[in-house]
């Protein structure tokens, strides 16, 4: 049982990132709050301070050290920090030396041990979490604080092999681990009952999920959760194309409540820069990954990326390639990077840099071509009756805000003498406007 002292003590948690980071916030919040701490929404209010970080980028790593420097003068205040998260792993003790007013440095491979470096910051000791990478554990919680009472996220599998070449995530989330497809399903039941309708699988690699138990693949492992009474949209992410294999994409197709989108990141459109970046595919095989969803029999998938423009050696045709791919693909979004060179990894070392300004031209070609072609996949939903999960409301606009099962935002109105729908209710929606990132319409009553 959670040994509460008194008076409380309160943290307060900012996290930077993605959604496994987010979710490991859920996870780490659940535990803090297991051991009698109280969760606050201000730094002022806070004892704890914990700020769980993102290295993808160096941009996303800065914020953090930005972040302890602004909170300094805090510390004499009796105010202890706590940096979590993939910079904490990768620059480990270093962030003592840089900030050291921080008493805690963990990364997320180490955080079933938090109770016990908690123990230790409250008897004045500095703590770490940062050798545990090579484990073979996950980091199981009964604590999770999900924030968000409909929709909620299930980790399936941790770290990452890959080792691409520009990519900082199998040094800072360690190697491969998943979990067991009993324990996922044991979760979205326990979701469900708890009034969970829409849960997204996550891992930074989900398509290389292999249950230690060997009982479920990780299409049969989705298939699984969609089947759970209760539930009525399933999503993952991320996937892989090397491992997207067609018996996803045919489980999608035939199981009513796996959502008709796919978050396929594609990096390049060119064969030899997707070579130099470690990715194990070729342009070809992608678009052939692409083709088996766009053959499917009872859905429409929607389908979006990852790119990243400038990476070493790029050349204009190069980059080209990737502008072809956007048309031959057809996304409807996509997510575009540039190219950003990260500690440790190979990419490092490459020559022929790009520099910042053509990165950035290349960025807004690419954001430019995007949009062009989302507005036109878009429009194509005018006159559509789709339906939403309610996520909120947009006052001033007078408008419901929901999300479609493809994962578009579909903004809508109630007719006059008609109850509003709830938030985490399903309901239909006919698209009257569209944007090239929205929809509009209006409820169908
Ligand atoms: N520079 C720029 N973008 C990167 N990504 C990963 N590493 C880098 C990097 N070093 C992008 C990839 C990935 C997404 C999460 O972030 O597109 O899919
Ligand atoms: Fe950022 Fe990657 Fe870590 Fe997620 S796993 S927080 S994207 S570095």
């Amino acid at each position: 049982m959670a040994v509460v002292s008194s008076p409380q003590k309160t943290f307060f948690i900012e996290t930077f990132g993605c959604q496994m980071n987010f979710h490991d916030s859920e996870k780490v919040v659940g535990t803090l709050i297991s051991q009698g701490y109280r969760q606050v929404q201000t730094v002022d209010e806070a004892d704890l301070i914990f700020y769980n970080t993102c290295s993808i980028r160096d941009k996303a790593e800065q914020k953090v050290f930005h972040r302890l420097a602004d909170f300094k003068r805090l510390q004499q205040q009796g105010k202890q920090f706590a940096v979590i998260g993939c910079v904490a792993q990768q620059e480990g003790e270093k962030i003592f030396e840089r900030a050291p007013h921080v008493s805690l440095v963990a990364g997320s491979a180490s955080y079933r041990n938090l109770p016990q470096m908690l123990i230790q910051i409250g008897q004045g000791q500095r703590a770490t979490g940062l050798d545990d990478r090579q484990t073979d554990e996950t980091f199981e919680t009964e604590f999770t604080a999900r924030t968000n009472p409909h929709r909620g996220y299930i980790t399936i599998i941790e770290g990452c092999d890959k080792f691409c070449a520009y990519c900082v995530v199998p040094y800072t989330r360690g190697k491969e681990r998943s979990r067991t497809s009993e324990s996922v399903l044991a979760e979205a039941r326990r979701m469900a009952d708890a009034g969970y309708t829409d849960i997204q699988l996550l891992g930074q690699n989900v398509n290389s999920y292999s249950d230690p138990l060997r009982k479920a693949s990780f299409a049969e492992l989705l298939t699984s959760v969609g089947e759970v009474p209760g539930i009525r949209r399933v999503r993952f992410t991320t996937s892989h194309p090397r491992h997207f294999s067609r018996d996803i994409v045919d489980a999608i197709d035939s199981v009513p409540t796996l959502c008709d989108h796919v978050h396929l990141p594609v990096q390049s459109g060119s064969s030899r820069v997707l070579s130099a970046m470690y990715r194990e595919y070729t342009r070809e095989l992608y678009l052939e990954r692409i083709s088996w969803m766009k053959a499917a029999r009872n859905k429409t998938f929607s389908i979006t990326t990852d790119v990243i423009v400038g990476f070493p050696g790029e050349t204009e045709a190069e980059f080209e390639d990737t502008l072809t791919l956007l048309d031959e693909v057809g996304y409807d979004g996509v997510f575009s990077f540039k190219y950003s060179p990260r500690p440790n990894t190979p990419a490092l070392e490459y020559a022929d840099a790009i520099s910042d300004e053509e990165k950035t031209r290349r960025l807004a070609v690419l954001n430019e071509k995007q949009r062009e072609i989302q507005r036109a996949r878009y429009a194509k939903h005018l006159g559509d009756i789709m339906e939403v999960m309610v996520e909120g409301y947009n006052r001033p606009r007078g408008q419901v805000i929901g999300r479609t099962s493809q994962n578009k935002t579909l903004n809508f109105t109630v007719p006059p003498g008609h109850a509003e729908p709830a938030i985490g209710a399903y309901v239909n929606a006919r698209v009257t406007v569209t944007f090239p990132n929205s929809l509009a319409g209006e409820m169908v009553v």
